[in-house]
């Protein structure tokens, strides 16, 4: 009797001392790797139906985005934003709202994943949502475990309601969070670049968002004021965000990518009574920029009523290739001539991506003179060498087109000439193309 509490005994104090060496749950763990190779892609029900979500609507979305080809071309995020947090229970777990999600969270989780996709959802670093739903402030553990026993694979974290909080000390609780929990779940920083998370976040999340949020607009927004002669919020365009995304593509790379908000592609909006939409053009420029600056790429229209329009946009294959482009270096800003933008991406084994994008108010005709489009890019340590290799292009919005070369055979053996092509470029619009060195 004696031997065996004596033995007990050893067996607590040893015990108690594995306890006290095991790393105490704020210790420093490394995020998730692997999550975030190349830029997410998925839906997210932000930017058509803010908070106006239920389990039909998700599900529904989710039949879609299979019968779609969506999954196929990437899409495997289906993302909960705000407006899914029911109250916390007695012990401080946060619970699904039952009457928006009657099934609950865990078999929403089950029946995503049944269909080849993953389920994201939504919290924030202060003490509530931007639309008011409890925050996870105080209870990143608890919430983290949650999300791991749900079956969550992707959390966007806002920023709202942060008072005296430190960013980078925010998410990197949250970040340890997730990883205790032991499910790899791909961790979406949203502080509208305001801490300038680039900076900061490489080790910490697998995106952070660069700017504010994006509205279905392509040029600007004129900014109005209320009686009290205050400014009012207004939607970010297309234009805008691609002005301040671009300068940031240095920190953009394999796991940690600049994010420049969700796609608005085939959605409109109401805000303070103006109607926002897009032309075909504007969302196909909007769809090859974010391709071109290797963003993340989540949808943010209603799927159950998709125009084909809109889904030959954003199921173009080549388009995406040019995104999930295994280098995943975001594309440069070559120049800009009174609105016409040259952009290049450099893409593995030698090839890139080439798009002009018009932002003038009428159609332009352009001549690509290939010798005066040489690109020479210290970050990727990639160049053109449009004088010395013929490039063969094809034309990414229009496949069937006959692929033309960047060099013509000249009069003698040997002799190469720089080719150089017309081409229109509709207003609001983009031409698109790889190109690929001929062997
Ligand atoms: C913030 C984010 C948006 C969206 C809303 C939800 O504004 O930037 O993307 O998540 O909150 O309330």
């Amino acid at each position: 009797m004696k031997k065996a509490i004596l033995l007990l005994g050893a067996a607590f104090l040893s015990g108690t001392l594995a306890l006290a060496q095991r790393p105490r749950p704020t210790a420093d763990l490394p995020k998730w790797e692997g999550v975030a190779d190349t830029p997410q892609m998925g839906w997210s029900s932000w930017n058509c139906f803010m908070t106006e979500i239920n389990e039909d609507l998700i599900k529904a979305t989710a039949d879609a985005m299979v019968e779609l080809g969506l999954v196929d071309a990437g899409y495997v995020y289906l993302n909960l934003d705000d407006g899914w947090h029911g109250e916390r229970d007695a012990s401080g777990f946060v619970l699904e709202d039952r009457e928006k999600f009657p099934s609950g969270m865990k078999s929403l989780a089950d029946y995503l994943h049944a269909r080849g996709l993953k389920l994201g959802i939504y919290s924030d670093a202060g003490d509530f949502t931007c639309a008011c739903y409890t925050g996870s402030r105080g209870h990143e553990y608890q919430d983290a475990i949650t999300y791991a026993h749900w079956g969550v694979d992707y959390l966007k974290y806002d920023w709202c309601f942060t008072t005296n909080a430190n960013a980078k000390g925010s998410y990197t609780l949250m970040r340890n969070a997730l990883r205790k929990a032991g499910r790899p779940i791909l961790f979406s920083i949203c502080e509208w670049g305001v801490n300038k998370p680039w900076e900061w976040a490489q080790d910490v999340g697998h995106s952070w968002r660069t700017t504010g949020d994006i509205g279905p607009a392509f040029a600007p927004v004129p900014v109005s004021y209320d009686e009290q002669g205050r400014r009012k919020w207004k939607p970010m365009s297309v234009l805008e965000i691609i002005d301040i995304n671009e300068p940031l593509r240095e920190y953009a790379g394999p796991g940690h990518w600049n994010d420049p908000d969700m796609l608005e592609v085939g959605n409109s909006a109401t805000v303070d009574g103006i109607f926002y939409d897009m032309t075909d053009s504007e969302d196909r420029a909007h769809f090859t920029m974010w391709c071109m600056m290797a963003a993340p790429l989540i949808l943010g229209n209603d799927l159950t009523k998709i125009t084909p329009e809109t889904l030959a946009i954003i199921t173009n294959r080549e388009m995406i290739a040019v995104d999930q482009d295994p280098l995943g270096i975001q594309g440069l800003r070559l120049k800009n001539e009174d609105g016409v933008q040259y952009w290049f991406k450099p893409l593995a084994d030698g090839d890139w991506a080439f798009c002009v994008m018009n932002t003038r108010e009428e159609d332009v005709t352009i001549t690509l003179d290939w010798s005066a489009l040489e690109v020479n890019d210290a970050l990727s340590k990639r160049r053109t060498d449009f004088a010395g290799t013929t490039y063969s292009v094809r034309d990414i919005w229009h496949p069937e087109a006959k692929p033309f070369t960047t060099r013509t055979k000249g009069r003698r053996k040997g002799q190469f000439n720089v080719a150089a092509r017309t081409v229109t470029v509709p207003t609001h619009d983009v031409v698109a193309y790889r190109l690929t060195p001929v062997k």
